[in-house]
């Protein structure tokens, strides 16, 4: 046999002795010469396994193909030298050897013919470190008497032609690391170890995949962190973006969240200014409107503390005379409270109005009030109210009064509450306001109707309301009422109790004239 390949060479290349430096020229000028196919015959006759005898096997028709042996030959010369092969002249022709060569490799793997007709002496292919691109090189293939395979540190893709793969029963060194297969689980690759598929994509990459889960858990843990931060940032600054069930107090309210209901507290939404009080129009983040009173005097740490706690006691005041109070803002820098808003108009610019005409509907405006007061009086003593009657809102078409400012701990007594609430029953009637900016003018202001009850009612009186003869006795009444409770002597003083039955009479009275 070793004889036999030793003709083989010696025969095949002697024409050839006249190589010149590239394969590509030596492909454009040569041409066989004159004994040429006498010599692959004679080649044929010793040894037919040559590959390129096969296509003269006696059942094809088609002859050989002279040409293309030829260039097959001027490949197989140089490449033997290219591998760096000790004897190409006069020698068999063993290993096929590009290391890191791109150009050079990318080159001899295009010659198809070349391949198809691979020497069967080679037993070593070595395409090493060349940036192959390509898919796997299958014409290699051909060769299938190789032991030693090695395709790595190139960029080939794609699946591994495995099945021809197995065909190659002499192929005990396989080496495919360093590429980017697309990764197989095939029998075949069992034959080889490990260190044949180092970093192919071949095999599923134990450290690889180690980094990846780690590389997963660092941005779980630091999603988890930010998610912590934005929680923590919202709870803070806007709970309201929280879901109601997540919130825990739901009536804290935050100067971020104002700041947004009210557009950073513009002058479009402030919509009174009083001494230490700016109230503002807000929309929540759930579309209610509300009220925002925001106190602008500096306080104490200890009155902000007194704060929180009215703030408490008032949340939870439920009664339809009483404004609802939504909740409060006591942070550092900002001291509200937020109760719902109401469209209506207050009482004193209602009693301006010709809707006030009606007595029955005062008294209507008058009983609500007390209901209201009554149930502050007996349930929330230590809360005290306003009932001026800019302070007293009405809603619906009852109308229903709504009493919306509530002070706490002031230490009025239950006297200084009847006392305001007689002041608030003799406006009703007289829609007449003790002058604010006068001192003293409560004092003044009970004078002048002391001086005109009950002999001359009908100067205090508000016109608007057309009084007629048999109401005005019961208009009487009711400034007397009114005196009674303004009256000074706590003694005689009534209580709420009291004042609410007189009322309610007075107002079913007024219904039966009417
Ligand atoms: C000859 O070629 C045919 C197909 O063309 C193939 O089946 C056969 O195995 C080849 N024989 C040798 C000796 O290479
Ligand atoms: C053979 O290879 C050497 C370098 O390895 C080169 O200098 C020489 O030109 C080559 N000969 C042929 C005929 O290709
Ligand atoms: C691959 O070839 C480049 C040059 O083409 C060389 O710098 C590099 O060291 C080689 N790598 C290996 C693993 O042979
Ligand atoms: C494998 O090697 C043995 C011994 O060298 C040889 O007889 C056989 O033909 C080879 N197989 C192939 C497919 O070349
Ligand atoms: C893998 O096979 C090569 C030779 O084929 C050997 O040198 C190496 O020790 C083997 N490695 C393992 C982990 O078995
Ligand atoms: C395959 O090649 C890589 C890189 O050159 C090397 O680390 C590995 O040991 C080789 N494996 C075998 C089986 O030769």
């Amino acid at each position: 046999m070793a004889s036999s390949l030793f003709i083989f060479f010696l025969s095949l290349f002697h024409p050839l002795s006249v190589l010149s430096a590239t394969v590509l020229e030596d492909l454009a000028t040569l041409t066989p010469p004159p004994d040429f196919t006498t010599t692959i015959t004679t080649n044929c006759l010793r040894n037919p396994l040559l590959r390129y005898c096969n296509s003269t096997s006696s059942s094809s028709s088609s002859p050989m193909n002279i040409a293309e042996i030829f260039r097959y030959t001027i490949v197989a010369s140089h490449l033997c030298n290219e591998s760096k092969n000790p004897n190409c002249v006069d020698d068999s022709f063993p290993k096929i050897r590009i290391h890191s060569r791109p150009k050079t490799a990318a080159l001899y793997l295009s010659f198809d013919f070349f391949w198809k007709y691979c020497p069967l002496t080679v037993l070593e292919i070595e395409l090493v470190n060349n940036s192959l691109k390509s898919e796997f090189p299958t014409n290699v293939l051909s060769c299938a008497q190789v032991r030693t395979l090695d395709l790595s540190h190139n960029q080939l893709s794609g699946s591994v032609p495995v099945q021809i793969l197995s065909g190659l029963t002499n192929l005990t060194h396989l080496n495919l690391s360093y590429n980017r297969f697309s990764i197989s689980d095939s029998e075949f690759l069992k034959r080889f170890n490990a260190s044949s598929f180092l970093h192919s994509g071949l095999l599923p990459d134990a450290k690889r995949h180690k980094t990846k889960v780690l590389v997963l858990l660092i941005v779980f843990l630091i999603v988890v962190v930010l998610l912590c931060c934005c929680l923590g940032w919202l709870c803070l600054k806007r709970p309201d973006y929280l879901p109601r069930t997540c919130r825990r107090r739901s009536h804290k309210f935050t100067s971020a969240m104002l700041d947004a209901a009210t557009d950073e507290f513009s002058d479009q939404r402030l919509v009174s200014k009083r001494d230490g009080v700016d109230i503002y129009r807000g929309t929540l983040r759930d579309g209610r409107e509300a009220k925002i009173e925001v106190y602008t005097e500096k306080v104490s740490k200890a009155k902000r503390r007194e704060f929180e706690e009215e703030c408490e006691a008032v949340l939870k005041l439920r009664h339809k005379n009483l404004v609802r109070v939504l909740g409060w803002c006591n942070s550092r820098n900002l001291r509200a409270l937020v109760t719902e808003w109401t469209n209506g108009e207050n009482v004193e610019t209602w009693l301006s109005s010709s809707s006030a005409s009606s007595w029955r509907r005062r008294l209507r405006v008058v009983m609500g009030v007390v209901e209201g007061v009554s149930y502050l009086s007996e349930q929330w003593p230590e809360i005290t109210f306003d009932l001026d009657t800019s302070s007293v809102l009405l809603s619906g078409d009852g109308p229903e009064p709504l009493i919306s400012q509530f002070k706490i701990g002031d230490g009025n007594s239950s006297s200084t509450n009847i006392f305001t609430f007689g002041l608030f029953l003799l406006e009703m009637i007289t829609s007449l306001k003790p002058d604010e900016v006068q001192e003293d003018s409560a004092m003044r202001y009970l004078e002048y109707i002391r001086v005109h009850c009950p002999g001359n009612v009908e100067r205090v009186v508000d016109e608007k309301m057309k009084i007629e003869e048999r109401t005005l006795e019961k208009v009487k009444e009711a400034i007397t009422l009114g005196l009674m409770c303004t009256d000074g002597t706590p003694l005689k003083q009534q209580s709420f109790t009291q004042i609410y039955d007189m009322v309610v009479s007075l107002y079913e009275s007024s219904s039966r004239h009417h």
